[in-house]
């Protein structure tokens, strides 16, 4: 019961609007296929198989707020291995899921008929994939523009919208991701267990909608430095985001 009051709390503060929305695949698709994404490489497709991303950036090169072996350890080893275990699991399953890049796009639509192992999978590689573009080195400060205007319209400030985000992610339990998701121009921080996401169309996921920043709480992320320490890892993490890449996925979204 007490967890029921908090969260619904937690969701009123978070602007609940988007609550049930499904999240627009046309958006979704322009997102895809937007030079962001093809730049980046964020989510690279050859010959029915998704590749591990290279990162637009060293391992070394986030010190000294996340750490080079965590991140080496992070990218080649804990997101290649959702890579591989998602190819595995999709040769098993439907070939036409197969056709694109925009097979997660199908799979998160269709994410209730799959098994686990490609939810499991498929939400690993998309959502490491976010979080690695939605950093840099030298990052840090505020969002601007149209995305720091509808931040002050939800939260008041920048200031309480970084208090409630930080709020969310030390009050997580266990491993999961926590969001800040734009739907239908309105934005509201959510968060999930495991390696859902809400993309994915499932009854589960309260807060749909297309996710435009991406924190990882899985202690994967942070164990060899902090330790225990979430709070001083999401503290560090602040510094090395990468706001014009939120913006620009905002602006997607919004156009
Ligand atoms: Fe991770």
């Amino acid at each position: 019961m007490k967890y029921n009051n908090s969260r619904r709390v937690f969701l009123k503060k978070s602007n609940a609007l988007v609550i049930g929305a499904i999240a627009s695949w046309s958006v979704i698709s322009k997102i895809f296929a937007s030079p962001l994404f093809s730049k980046t490489e964020m989510i690279k497709f050859e010959e029915g198989k998704f590749l591990l991303p290279v990162l637009p950036y060293t391992y070394d090169s986030l010190e000294p707020h996340i750490d080079k072996l965590t991140m080496e350890i992070h990218h080649s080893k804990h997101h290649q291995g959702y890579v591989n275990n998602l190819n595995k699991a999709l040769e098993t399953s439907d070939k036409s899921l197969l056709e694109s890049p925009q097979a997660l796009i199908k799979i998160f639509d269709n994410i209730i008929n799959l098994p686990p192992a490609i939810r499991n999978n498929a939400g690993g590689h998309y959502n490491h994939s976010l979080f690695w573009i939605i950093m840099k080195p030298n990052g840090g400060g505020k969002p601007k523009g149209k995305l720091a205007s509808t931040m002050d319209a939800t939260w008041g400030s920048f200031d309480e919208f970084k208090k409630q985000f930080t709020d969310a992610s030390l009050k997580h339990f266990g491993s999961g991701w926590v969001w800040l998701v734009v739907n239908k121009g309105k934005l509201a921080i959510s968060a999930t267990s495991n390696q859902d996401n809400p993309l994915m169309n499932m009854d589960s996921i309260l807060i749909k909608g297309t996710p435009i920043l991406a924190l990882d709480i899985w202690e994967h992320a942070y164990y060899l430095k902090n330790q225990n320490r979430r709070a001083e890892y999401i503290a560090s993490w602040w510094n090395v985001l990468n706001w014009e890449v939120v913006e620009s996925l905002f602006t997607i979204n919004v156009k």
